[in-house]
């Protein structure tokens, strides 16, 4: 028989709040908890505040089972388990913003009425699970036993219920035997493998996961750079590199860098931490370098073909990060967009789905349309900077059509080049030959 739980999750952000729906579906009860009252307000009304595919209709489906406040003392009072999910943004110095996590372990710690197990989920640099159970011990009553677990997640945004649900591993850093075995109560049914190990080496593989893959996107993107000038094709190296089980055919998508809320964030918080102790993470520095150069290629191949874009028409598809995400953290178009408004150009763009938090950093500056046909009639060029389904699917021929001067800079390979030589198009894409007819 399952042991259904009373669960509390802090902070519902992507961790928090996606931890917190897909833990509803072993039928434990769930309190998520925020200081943000709309956050709140929104999800007693059903609506999620990110977006994010199946996540709103586990929270729907299981609506008897979680419940959502911003009274977080009297929620941690009599939990089981407590995960604390809330932020861990970038200083300007590159360290890891750890102050929410210690305002929750403080609060957590002069709540709590009974025993209970606090489970770190936020990233966070090797150490902070010690400081929290510090935290936690200053704050709480006597006769209260806690014990601190840290419990990293690896779920990637557009398919984080997913990557909850069926995670290639469950890793549990935990101080005693007692504190596996409740976790392993908690995550009874998901039919994962566990990682056991101790709090520090728990930390450290989050970061080195994560850290891991950035570097293999800058590694490709180095030598799709590479590509273009000796006129190999990186798809046809990254697919050959791929087969090989050793470096495997994941994460070797060339493109205009790396994106979203951490591999950023964890590049530059791991190496803050190694400079602390006096040692150079050079790789990582190496990755994080290639990737502020990546971000901004495309403009560099446009300049092929003009100057510089005062007077015009620029039409731009995808915002975000990546697709399915509403998200634009460290997005290639918020380090591209600024430039050529700068320089004077009329910039239409097309994001259904990022248009949204895109309006709220330009409202006036861009011009958002309702299709792609709309965002490139009369475009002297269009850039390509996320590939959403509807621009990897869209007919070509619609830039031969439609665009003042058909030159197309795609900084994610949506198109096969052998497609795209059908069309009257200048194409530039990434660690690719040009196509210009
Ligand atoms: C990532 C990790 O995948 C996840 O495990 C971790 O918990 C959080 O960080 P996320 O940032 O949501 O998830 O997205 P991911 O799909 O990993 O992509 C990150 C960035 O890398 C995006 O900008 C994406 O476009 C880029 N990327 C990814 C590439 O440029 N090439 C690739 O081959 C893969």
């Amino acid at each position: 028989m399952r042991l259904k739980m009373k669960i509390v999750v802090a902070g519902t952000g992507y961790v928090g709040l996606v931890t917190a729906v897909c833990l509803s579906t072993l039928g434990h009860n769930i309190t998520c908890v925020d200081v943000d009252e709309n956050k709140i307000k929104m999800l007693k009304e059903g609506k999620s505040p990110i977006f994010e595919p199946d996540l709103e209709e586990i929270m729907l489906k299981n609506k008897e089972l979680i419940t959502y406040t911003t009274d977080s003392k009297n929620a941690y009072r009599d939990a089981d388990v407590i995960f604390i999910g809330v932020g861990t943004p970038e200083k300007k110095d590159g360290s890891a913003n750890l102050k929410y996590v210690y305002t929750v372990a403080e609060e957590i710690g002069e709540s709590l009425g009974k025993d209970a197990i606090i489970v770190v989920k936020s990233t966070v640099p090797i150490g902070t699970n010690d400081k929290v159970e510090n935290i936690l011990n200053k704050n709480k009553k006597d006769n209260i036993k806690i014990e601190v677990v840290s419990n990293p997640e690896f779920l990637a945004q557009g398919t984080a219920v997913r990557d909850t649900l069926h995670a290639q591993r469950i890793v549990l850093g935990v101080p005693s035997k007692h504190a596996e075995n409740i976790m392993k109560q908690v995550y009874d049914g998901y039919g994962q493998p566990y990682v056991i190990t101790d709090r520090a080496s728990s930390e450290m593989i989050k970061y080195a996961a994560n850290d891991f893959l950035a570097l293999k996107i800058s590694y490709i993107n180095e030598i799709a750079n590479l590509c273009e000038l000796v006129g190999a094709n990186i798809e046809d190296v990254a697919r050959g590199m791929g087969m090989d089980s050793r470096i495997g055919d994941k994460f070797l998508n060339a493109g205009i860098g790396y994106g979203g809320s951490c591999f950023p964030k964890d590049t530059k918080a791991l190496h803050w931490l190694a400079n602390y102790y006096d040692y150079e993470l050079k790789t990582i520095k190496a990755a994080i370098e290639v990737n502020a150069n990546q971000k901004i290629k495309l403009l560099k191949k446009a300049r092929k073909y003009y100057e510089d874009f005062e007077g015009l028409n620029v039409a731009v598809l995808g915002l975000a990060f990546k697709p399915n995400t509403d998200d634009l953290r460290e997005a290639p178009s918020l380090y591209n967009i600024p430039i050529l408004i700068d320089e004077g150009a009329n910039i239409k763009a097309y994001d259904p789905i990022a248009e949204k938090n895109f309006r709220k950093i330009y409202p006036t500056e861009v011009t958002y349309c309702k299709s792609i046909g709309e965002t490139i009639k009369n475009a002297d060029i269009c850039f390509i900077f996320t590939e959403w389904d509807f621009v990897k699917d869209m007919d070509i021929s619609l830039f031969e059509k439609l665009m003042k001067k058909p030159i197309v800079i795609d900084g994610r390979n949506c198109f096969k080049l052998d497609k795209v030589q059908n069309y009257n198009i200048i194409y530039e894409s990434i660690g690719r030959k040009s196509m210009i007819r």
